[in-house]
């Protein structure tokens, strides 16, 4: 599929018509997390842009193979590793057919999202930005879409700059292309702001980019978990995203980048299983993907991903969207009603994210508050301080939607508001 979800043709229909279609109570029941009680109230848990929960078939996989086949991969001369190793690759390969990844050697592990971006900062910049090279993020991005970037361009007498966003949350793709030079070695920019929910033009973004002569490496964190990704249809050099966000567990992420760059890229840490062989005259490096994986990995977290991409390859993916898409609009609709209630990040490709502020009030109070009815929300500034800075607010209140909330969850998250208003307003 490509980058624009499917999820666009649901607002010629009504929300809960949509939402029929789904079953979400049926999805409901394989997170076992969601039915509890906080501070005396059924948990509402709009809290997925931060962390996704976790299927009960995820948690269980991690169980088996702890109980069953934990060992090392790749060393061992017996029956556990070689079955925690084939747990460990085979979620490899799941991984790149999921991405659709041309190759599952193309398929890094980190330790999530961050060390990701700051693998391919390190190891590209380091052997590649020259003095006077420029890195383009956009204004929205995550401080880890931005900070490894000034770290190596400070290393390498480089700079980074920041593609415009409007008032809106939308890209200035017009400013892009002017920014866009034979200077410019790296574009780097979230598919979907974690803060706003702004889902980006990433193909156009790589065209261009490609056009000028620069790389493009895509922060999928926020993206993955809503809809299928295409790194092929995409075109993009790296794709990052973090298992946690896309129902399998913390602690473990992916680097996907294309297979002649990455070839290209020295180590980023040195260690064990990242050899070809070790002598004091001289050591010589693997092949990839275990050039950039030292160490013994988080094999029980690639086996928990790579049941949470069984389950979501069960899962109708498509309907799963469309409810998203239409609890957005139906919390939107809500929105527009509350006195004194603004949205942050109403750009016209949104993912299921509504951040919003209520004038003159603090949004960690609120956030307290919704949470004493068990509301569950993010607030803050999401780390994407400049994006908050540009807006000249000290953050907002986000509520992020999964497939597995309910329209019942938005009217509670609503009722929840109108009390924290009464109490603070
Ligand atoms: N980056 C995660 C979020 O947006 C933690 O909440």
């Amino acid at each position: 599929m490509s980058e624009e979800p499917a999820v666009y043709t649901v607002s010629s229909e009504p929300a809960t018509r949509v939402a029929e279609k789904f079953d979400v109570e049926r999805v409901r029941s394989d997170f076992p997390i969601l039915a509890q009680h906080v501070n005396g109230h059924p948990l509402v848990y709009l809290d997925n842009g931060a962390t996704t929960q976790k299927p009960e078939c995820v948690i269980e996989a991690i169980a088996h193979y702890y109980r069953c086949d934990n060992s090392n991969v790749h060393r061992g001369a017996h029956a556990l590793s070689d079955r925690a190793t084939a747990g460990f690759e085979g979620a490899r390969s799941k991984v790149a057919s999921f991405i659709n990844a041309p190759d599952a050697k193309q398929v890094l592990w980190t330790r999530g999202t961050t060390e990701s971006i700051n693998l391919v900062a390190a190891s590209w910049g380091r052997s590649t930005l020259q003095p006077g090279d420029r890195i383009l993020v956009s204004a929205m991005e995550h401080h880890s879409n931005i900070v490894p970037w000034q770290m190596i361009a400070a290393e390498r007498g480089a700079t980074v700059e920041a593609i415009p966003v409007d008032s809106t949350g939308t890209l200035d793709m017009q400013a892009f292309a002017t920014m866009l030079n034979a200077r410019v070695r790296m574009v780097a920019v979230g598919h979907v702001s974690n803060a706003l929910g702004t889902i980006n033009p990433v193909a156009e973004i790589v065209r261009l980019a490609h056009a000028a002569g620069a790389l493009v490496l895509v922060d999928g964190a926020q993206a993955v978990g809503h809809w299928p990704v295409d790194v092929q249809a995409l075109d993009c050099d790296f794709y990052v995203f973090s298992a946690h966000k896309l129902f399998g567990p913390t602690g473990l992420g992916v680097l996907f980048g294309r297979r002649e760059i990455l070839e290209a890229m020295p180590p980023y840490q040195g260690g064990g299983e990242m050899i070809e062989s070790v002598s004091f005259a001289g050591t010589t490096y693997n092949q990839l993907p275990y050039k950039f994986e030292a160490g013994t990995p988080d094999i029980a977290g690639a086996i928990g991903l790579g049941a949470a991409i069984d389950y979501l390859q069960a899962l109708d993916r498509e309907g799963a969207a469309r409810h998203e898409q239409a609890l957005l609009e139906y919390a939107q609709q809500k929105a527009a009603q509350v006195p004194g209630l603004r949205l942050v990040g109403t750009a016209s490709h949104k993912a299921s994210v509504l951040g919003f502020i209520l004038e003159g009030v603090h949004p960690a109070d609120v956030g307290t508050l919704l949470d004493q009815q068990g509301v569950a929300v993010r607030t803050g500034n999401h780390c994407a301080q400049p994006i908050m800075d540009q807006y000249h607010l000290p953050g907002t209140v986000r509520a992020s939607f999964s497939f597995y909330n309910t329209f019942e969850d938005v009217d509670r998250l609503f009722l929840a508001l109108d009390k924290a208003r009464q109490f603070l307003v």
